[in-house]
């Protein structure tokens, strides 16, 4: 049972209010609110043992190592990974892609595959690279709608597969919201030995994943969006795959051994990604939201929020044609957040206004996705209301309800 009551007296930032109106938190997707068992465990740390992990022989250093590797063993037991030198810590999805990145030759040989609404995190390092002809990179058109054509997916693997390729896809759109079928997509790129890596920033929070049975090679992850503390994420990769990789950062404990001038022996993974001190905390508080995930159940907070979901886009599609949805129109295709058009009207202007006026605190903007956003030819940005664990049906409905009160106001 999902008590959604119990769960928000866990957010002491609910709490708060501004002109003694309650302020509805619209904005998960960007970043998600922490419950108290996180925000303890990062004070535990500061206030208990604040040490560096893997180093000393002290008790606050023992300390520190033994739960920054238990939060490791979290993180992977809760994908179902084989091991827990599979995670490696970093700030974000963002980190973890590029650090992942370093599984091309970059020499020209390979071709990397990705589709046009994924978010720059995952676009803009490919674009680099084939602009300096380190890579060949093709990118699949995505429609309004949310999809991109799996046979023309088909048809660039069967064009690659006598050469090394990878296809880094996004789970969930932060923009169309559509999930994709990953487990499918997988065999398609195995079977023609591609590399298959996957941006999960926006599914790891909100719905089961096992990355054995979906048989992903590389994933990232953004800890912050999943109740966990900001500038946290992580790397997960087969360990095989890991091994391959060299750091993206040098020195202390990524460093097996140097004998000088020239000789060096890097760590094995996951300690050759993770060199100089570590946000300790961050990861220990890590742990505790995926404690916290877990106590809730993956499974009934993906339930609760296809329950958001459908109210929303409800709601949504009662206003017509004077806004249009990007993403699938199926509420079961998607995650609990729309990206909203407003025609002629600009998406900051309402998001100020909805701030300002209502409490409601939403993203507007290209939401790190400018060349879908321009491709479709959404050049006033799109609103995004994102809604979390937390959230209530009814804070959907105030949303709605504002919305209507400014678009009549000002449409
Ligand atoms: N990727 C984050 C978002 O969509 C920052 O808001």
């Amino acid at each position: 049972m999902f008590d959604i009551n119990k769960v928000r007296e866990d957010f002491p930032v609910l709490r708060e209010t501004k002109d003694g109106k309650p302020i509805v938190y619209a904005d998960s997707a960007c970043m998600a609110l922490k419950p108290q068992q996180v925000i303890n465990t990062l004070v535990d740390y500061y206030t208990k043992f604040t040490a560096c992990a893997g180093r000393s022989p002290h008790k606050f250093s023992r300390e520190t190592t033994k739960k920054y590797e238990d939060a490791r063993e979290k993180a992977s037991t809760f994908i179902n990974a084989k091991d827990p030198s599979e995670i490696v810590w970093t700030r974000n999805t963002t980190e973890a892609l590029n650090l992942a990145s370093g599984v091309l030759q970059l020499d020209g040989s390979e071709t990397i595959i990705c589709t046009s609404e994924s978010h720059n995190s995952n676009l803009v390092k490919w674009i680099f690279l084939a602009n300096n002809n380190k890579i060949k990179l093709n990118i699949l058109n995505t429609d309004k709608n949310g999809l991109f054509k799996l046979d023309q997916l088909i048809e660039v693997v069967e064009s690659c597969k006598d050469g090394k390729f990878v296809v880094s896809l996004t789970h969930v759109s932060n923009v169309t919201a559509a999930i994709i079928d990953v487990k499918e997509i997988a065999k398609i790129v195995h079977q023609r030995e591609g590399i298959f890596l996957l941006d999960a920033a926006q599914s790891f929070p909100h719905q089961p994943i096992d990355v054995k049975e979906m048989d992903i090679d590389f994933m990232g992850v953004s800890m912050h969006k999943a109740c966990g503390p900001t500038g946290m994420g992580f790397l997960y990769g087969k360990y095989e795959l890991l091994e391959k990789i060299n750091p993206l950062i040098y020195g202390g404990e990524a460093i097996a051994d140097l004998v000088l001038p020239k000789t060096i022996k890097f760590a094995p993974p996951p300690s050759r990604f993770e060199a100089g001190l570590q946000n300790y905390a961050g990861a220990i508080a890590s742990g505790a939201a995926i404690d916290y995930l877990d106590s809730l159940g993956i499974d009934k907070i993906q339930s609760y929020e296809t329950k958001l979901s459908n109210t929303l886009m409800k709601g949504l599609n009662e206003f017509g044609d004077q806004i249009s949805i990007v993403g699938p129109k199926n509420p079961n295709k998607r995650v609990a957040l729309a990206a909203i058009d407003l025609k002629e009207i600009n998406s900051h202007e309402i998001a100020i206004l909805m701030d300002d006026m209502y409490n409601i605190a939403l993203r507007s903007g290209y939401h790190c996705t400018h060349g879908f956003h321009h491709a479709l030819g959404l050049e006033q940005g799109t609103l995004r209301p994102s809604w979390y664990l937390y959230n209530t049906i009814d804070e959907i409905d105030i949303f709605l309800e504002a919305l209507r009160e400014l678009l009549d106001t000002l449409g």
